[in-house]
Protein backbone atom coordinates (compact mmCIF):
# COMPACT_ATOMS: atom_id res chain seq x y z
CA UNK A 1 0.00 0.00 0.00
CA UNK A 2 1.19 3.24 -0.48
CA UNK A 3 0.03 6.79 0.29
CA UNK A 4 -1.22 9.10 -2.20
CA UNK A 5 1.25 11.22 -4.22
CA UNK A 6 -0.13 14.76 -3.94
CA UNK A 7 -2.14 16.07 -0.79
CA UNK A 8 0.54 17.88 1.03
CA UNK A 9 0.10 21.65 -0.27
CA UNK A 10 -3.26 22.80 -0.78
CA UNK A 11 -4.84 26.50 -2.24
CA UNK A 12 -7.39 27.83 -0.26
CA UNK A 13 -9.60 31.32 0.05
CA UNK A 14 -11.23 32.95 2.91
CA UNK A 15 -14.77 33.47 3.06
CA UNK A 16 -14.81 37.12 3.89
CA UNK A 17 -17.31 37.42 0.91
CA UNK A 18 -18.94 33.67 1.11
CA UNK A 19 -22.52 33.81 0.91
CA UNK A 20 -25.46 32.05 -0.17
CA UNK A 21 -26.43 34.55 -3.10
CA UNK A 22 -27.94 32.21 -5.89
CA UNK A 23 -29.14 28.51 -6.33
CA UNK A 24 -27.15 26.68 -8.55
CA UNK A 25 -27.60 23.35 -6.74
CA UNK A 26 -30.39 21.86 -5.02
CA UNK A 27 -28.44 22.60 -1.47
CA UNK A 28 -28.19 26.80 -2.14
CA UNK A 29 -31.59 28.24 -1.27
CA UNK A 30 -31.58 32.23 -0.74
CA UNK A 31 -33.52 31.85 1.98
CA UNK A 32 -31.08 29.92 4.08
CA UNK A 33 -28.24 32.28 4.33
CA UNK A 34 -24.73 31.54 5.85
CA UNK A 35 -23.68 32.84 9.27
CA UNK A 36 -20.54 35.09 8.69
CA UNK A 37 -18.71 34.40 11.78
CA UNK A 38 -19.55 30.84 12.18
CA UNK A 39 -18.14 30.08 8.49
CA UNK A 40 -15.02 32.16 9.07
CA UNK A 41 -14.39 29.78 12.31
CA UNK A 42 -15.18 26.48 10.23
CA UNK A 43 -12.55 27.94 7.59
CA UNK A 44 -10.12 28.56 10.25
CA UNK A 45 -10.84 25.62 12.07
CA UNK A 46 -10.44 23.70 8.53
CA UNK A 47 -7.03 25.20 8.02
CA UNK A 48 -5.91 24.17 11.66
CA UNK A 49 -6.80 20.88 11.12
CA UNK A 50 -4.94 20.75 7.47
CA UNK A 51 -2.11 22.07 9.08
CA UNK A 52 -2.14 19.68 11.69
CA UNK A 53 -2.13 16.47 9.88
CA UNK A 54 1.18 17.84 7.66
CA UNK A 55 -0.22 20.16 4.67
CA UNK A 56 0.56 23.41 3.72
CA UNK A 57 -1.80 25.75 3.25
CA UNK A 58 -1.81 28.61 0.74
CA UNK A 59 -4.05 31.75 0.42
CA UNK A 60 -5.47 33.75 -2.10
CA UNK A 61 -7.46 36.71 -1.52
CA UNK A 62 -11.06 36.75 -1.43
CA UNK A 63 -13.52 38.97 -3.81
CA UNK A 64 -16.48 40.44 -2.86
CA UNK A 65 -19.34 39.60 -5.33
CA UNK A 66 -17.62 36.21 -5.75
CA UNK A 67 -19.11 34.11 -3.00
CA UNK A 68 -18.50 30.70 -3.89
CA UNK A 69 -14.67 31.55 -4.46
CA UNK A 70 -14.06 29.81 -1.02
CA UNK A 71 -14.17 26.44 -3.46
CA UNK A 72 -11.28 26.70 -4.51
CA UNK A 73 -11.47 23.17 -5.78
CA UNK A 74 -13.38 24.48 -8.69
CA UNK A 75 -10.55 26.74 -9.84
CA UNK A 76 -9.16 24.43 -11.97
CA UNK A 77 -7.00 21.29 -12.83
CA UNK A 78 -3.25 21.23 -11.45
CA UNK A 79 -0.51 19.02 -13.21
CA UNK A 80 2.97 19.80 -12.09
CA UNK A 81 3.52 23.63 -13.07
CA UNK A 82 0.60 23.54 -15.69
CA UNK A 83 -2.55 24.97 -14.53
CA UNK A 84 -6.18 24.73 -16.81
CA UNK A 85 -8.52 27.36 -15.34
CA UNK A 86 -12.27 25.97 -14.98
CA UNK A 87 -14.90 26.62 -17.54
CA UNK A 88 -17.62 27.15 -15.01
CA UNK A 89 -21.27 26.04 -16.27
CA UNK A 90 -23.17 28.97 -14.56
CA UNK A 91 -22.24 32.53 -15.08
CA UNK A 92 -22.88 33.02 -11.04
CA UNK A 93 -19.23 31.46 -11.18
CA UNK A 94 -17.53 32.87 -14.34
CA UNK A 95 -16.25 36.07 -12.89
CA UNK A 96 -13.99 33.81 -10.63
CA UNK A 97 -11.69 32.54 -13.43
CA UNK A 98 -9.63 35.60 -14.04
CA UNK A 99 -9.09 36.14 -10.48
CA UNK A 100 -7.76 32.34 -10.11
CA UNK A 101 -5.87 32.81 -13.34
CA UNK A 102 -3.73 35.49 -11.51
CA UNK A 103 -3.17 33.74 -8.16
CA UNK A 104 -1.38 30.90 -10.75
CA UNK A 105 -0.05 33.04 -13.13
CA UNK A 106 1.89 34.94 -10.23
CA UNK A 107 2.70 31.88 -8.68
CA UNK A 108 4.92 30.19 -11.28
CA UNK A 109 2.20 28.51 -13.13
CA UNK A 110 1.79 28.09 -17.11
CA UNK A 111 -1.55 28.59 -17.51
CA UNK A 112 -3.36 26.33 -20.24
CA UNK A 113 -6.88 27.17 -21.11
CA UNK A 114 -9.89 24.80 -22.80
CA UNK A 115 -11.75 26.03 -24.95
CA UNK A 116 -14.64 28.45 -24.51
CA UNK A 117 -17.58 25.41 -26.43
CA UNK A 118 -17.15 23.35 -23.45
CA UNK A 119 -17.71 23.47 -19.75
CA UNK A 120 -15.59 21.63 -16.62
CA UNK A 121 -14.94 22.65 -13.51
CA UNK A 122 -11.47 21.61 -12.60
CA UNK A 123 -10.72 19.48 -9.03
CA UNK A 124 -14.25 19.45 -8.53
CA UNK A 125 -15.03 17.30 -11.39
CA UNK A 126 -11.21 15.71 -11.66
CA UNK A 127 -9.70 13.41 -9.58
CA UNK A 128 -6.62 11.47 -9.90
CA UNK A 129 -6.66 8.07 -9.63
CA UNK A 130 -3.15 5.69 -9.82
CA UNK A 131 -2.23 6.72 -13.85
CA UNK A 132 -5.67 7.78 -15.00
CA UNK A 133 -7.76 10.96 -14.19
CA UNK A 134 -10.96 10.19 -13.35
CA UNK A 135 -13.74 12.96 -14.29
CA UNK A 136 -16.90 13.50 -13.91
CA UNK A 137 -19.68 15.01 -16.29
CA UNK A 138 -23.16 16.37 -16.59
CA UNK A 139 -24.39 18.91 -14.21
CA UNK A 140 -21.60 21.15 -14.19
CA UNK A 141 -18.67 19.49 -17.05
CA UNK A 142 -19.32 18.20 -20.44
CA UNK A 143 -18.03 14.73 -21.13
CA UNK A 144 -16.91 16.80 -24.66
CA UNK A 145 -14.24 18.43 -22.19
CA UNK A 146 -12.46 15.46 -21.76
CA UNK A 147 -11.24 14.93 -24.48
CA UNK A 148 -9.47 18.59 -24.55
CA UNK A 149 -7.96 18.04 -21.01
CA UNK A 150 -5.81 14.89 -21.99
CA UNK A 151 -4.71 16.41 -25.36
CA UNK A 152 -3.79 19.73 -22.59
CA UNK A 153 -2.62 17.60 -19.66
CA UNK A 154 -1.46 14.43 -21.52
CA UNK A 155 -3.06 12.52 -18.87
CA UNK A 156 -5.41 9.38 -19.89
CA UNK A 157 -9.15 10.71 -18.89
CA UNK A 158 -11.54 8.46 -17.85
CA UNK A 159 -15.14 9.79 -17.80
CA UNK A 160 -18.12 9.14 -15.04
CA UNK A 161 -21.39 10.03 -15.82
CA UNK A 162 -22.66 11.57 -12.36
CA UNK A 163 -26.66 10.08 -11.36
CA UNK A 164 -27.93 12.37 -8.78
CA UNK A 165 -28.35 16.00 -9.19
CA UNK A 166 -27.22 16.87 -5.36
CA UNK A 167 -23.86 15.20 -5.99
CA UNK A 168 -23.40 17.53 -8.44
CA UNK A 169 -19.77 17.70 -8.72
CA UNK A 170 -17.36 14.17 -8.41
CA UNK A 171 -15.71 14.93 -5.16
CA UNK A 172 -18.90 14.70 -3.64
CA UNK A 173 -18.94 11.13 -4.83
CA UNK A 174 -15.67 9.95 -5.00
CA UNK A 175 -12.32 10.37 -2.52
CA UNK A 176 -9.00 8.46 -3.58
CA UNK A 177 -7.30 7.05 -0.14
CA UNK A 178 -4.06 6.15 -1.35
CA UNK A 179 -3.23 3.48 -4.40
CA UNK A 180 -5.35 1.14 -4.03
CA UNK A 181 -8.90 2.63 -2.44
CA UNK A 182 -11.40 5.51 -2.53
CA UNK A 183 -13.98 6.40 -0.90
CA UNK A 184 -17.33 5.87 -3.29
CA UNK A 185 -20.84 6.91 -3.36
CA UNK A 186 -22.61 4.60 -5.37
CA UNK A 187 -25.92 6.85 -5.13
CA UNK A 188 -24.46 9.56 -7.68
CA UNK A 189 -23.12 6.95 -10.78
CA UNK A 190 -24.71 5.35 -13.15
CA UNK A 191 -23.83 2.01 -14.46
CA UNK A 192 -21.62 2.47 -16.01
CA UNK A 193 -19.87 4.81 -13.93
CA UNK A 194 -19.92 1.96 -11.20
CA UNK A 195 -18.16 -0.58 -13.84
CA UNK A 196 -15.79 1.84 -14.44
CA UNK A 197 -15.07 2.53 -10.97
CA UNK A 198 -14.62 -0.95 -9.92
CA UNK A 199 -12.21 -1.34 -13.19
CA UNK A 200 -10.14 1.26 -11.97
CA UNK A 201 -9.76 0.98 -7.89
CA UNK A 202 -9.06 -2.60 -6.72
CA UNK A 203 -10.78 -1.61 -2.60
CA UNK A 204 -13.43 0.51 -3.28
CA UNK A 205 -14.78 1.85 0.19
CA UNK A 206 -18.79 1.93 -0.35
CA UNK A 207 -20.41 4.89 1.47
CA UNK A 208 -24.33 4.10 2.16
CA UNK A 209 -26.81 6.91 0.79
CA UNK A 210 -27.04 8.90 4.12
CA UNK A 211 -23.09 8.94 4.41
CA UNK A 212 -22.61 10.12 0.70
CA UNK A 213 -25.68 12.96 1.43
CA UNK A 214 -23.39 13.98 4.62
CA UNK A 215 -20.47 14.54 1.74
CA UNK A 216 -18.01 11.79 3.68
CA UNK A 217 -16.86 11.74 0.12
CA UNK A 218 -15.82 15.14 0.34
CA UNK A 219 -12.64 14.46 2.65
CA UNK A 220 -8.96 15.33 2.15
CA UNK A 221 -6.44 12.96 2.63
CA UNK A 222 -3.44 14.09 3.73
CA UNK A 223 -1.12 10.96 3.54
CA UNK A 224 -2.84 8.27 6.17
CA UNK A 225 -4.48 11.85 7.97
CA UNK A 226 -8.28 12.61 6.86
CA UNK A 227 -10.34 15.47 7.23
CA UNK A 228 -13.64 14.72 7.04
CA UNK A 229 -17.05 17.01 6.81
CA UNK A 230 -18.78 14.37 8.52
CA UNK A 231 -17.85 10.76 9.41
CA UNK A 232 -20.15 7.96 10.81
CA UNK A 233 -18.88 6.09 13.65
CA UNK A 234 -19.01 2.94 11.63
CA UNK A 235 -17.15 4.40 9.14
CA UNK A 236 -15.08 5.78 10.94
CA UNK A 237 -14.16 2.18 12.21
CA UNK A 238 -13.41 1.23 8.59
CA UNK A 239 -11.16 4.21 8.01
CA UNK A 240 -8.96 3.35 11.46
CA UNK A 241 -8.32 -0.37 10.68
CA UNK A 242 -6.86 0.68 7.76
CA UNK A 243 -4.56 3.14 9.11
CA UNK A 244 -6.26 6.33 8.39
CA UNK A 245 -6.38 9.09 11.44
CA UNK A 246 -9.83 10.93 10.66
CA UNK A 247 -10.44 14.48 11.72
CA UNK A 248 -14.28 16.05 11.78
CA UNK A 249 -13.97 19.35 10.68
CA UNK A 250 -17.57 20.88 10.32
CA UNK A 251 -18.08 22.99 7.29
CA UNK A 252 -22.03 22.81 7.73
CA UNK A 253 -22.20 26.66 7.14
CA UNK A 254 -20.55 25.67 3.52
CA UNK A 255 -22.57 22.97 3.18
CA UNK A 256 -25.08 25.22 2.60
CA UNK A 257 -23.95 26.09 -0.60
CA UNK A 258 -23.65 22.69 -1.35
CA UNK A 259 -19.81 22.79 -0.55
CA UNK A 260 -17.95 19.93 2.21
CA UNK A 261 -14.21 20.11 3.17
CA UNK A 262 -12.89 18.96 -0.16
CA UNK A 263 -14.58 21.72 -2.19
CA UNK A 264 -12.58 24.22 0.22
CA UNK A 265 -8.98 23.15 -1.08
CA UNK A 266 -7.65 22.69 -4.52
CA UNK A 267 -4.46 20.44 -4.06
CA UNK A 268 -0.95 22.48 -5.70
CA UNK A 269 1.23 19.04 -5.75
CA UNK A 270 -0.68 17.02 -8.40
CA UNK A 271 1.14 15.62 -11.38
CA UNK A 272 -0.57 13.83 -13.55
CA UNK A 273 0.59 10.70 -15.33
CA UNK A 274 1.20 10.95 -18.89
CA UNK A 275 -1.31 8.44 -21.09
CA UNK A 276 1.07 5.55 -22.16
N1 LIG B 1 -21.98 26.74 -4.51
C1 LIG B 1 -20.92 26.07 -5.23
C2 LIG B 1 -21.43 25.65 -6.59
O1 LIG B 1 -22.56 25.22 -6.68
C3 LIG B 1 -20.42 24.90 -4.46
C4 LIG B 1 -19.22 24.26 -5.10
C5 LIG B 1 -18.79 22.98 -4.44
N2 LIG B 1 -17.58 22.55 -4.96
C6 LIG B 1 -17.20 21.29 -5.16
N3 LIG B 1 -15.99 21.06 -5.56
N4 LIG B 1 -18.04 20.28 -5.04
O2 LIG B 1 -20.75 25.74 -7.59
Amino acid sequence: MSELAWGRRFLMCPPDHFDVAYEINPWMSVEVQADPERAAAQWENLVSCLRQAGAAVEVMDPVEGLPDLVFTANAGIVNGSQFVPSRFRHPERQGETPHDVRWFSCHGFRVEELPNSVTHEGAGDALPFGSVLLSGYRFRSDAASHAHLSRLTGAAVRSLELSDPRLYHLDLVFCPLDDRRALVAPLGLDRYGRKVVEATVPEPLLLDDDQALSFCANSVVVGTNMVMPACPPALGRRLEKLGFEVAVCPVDEFQKAGGGCRCLTLALDVSLAVAA
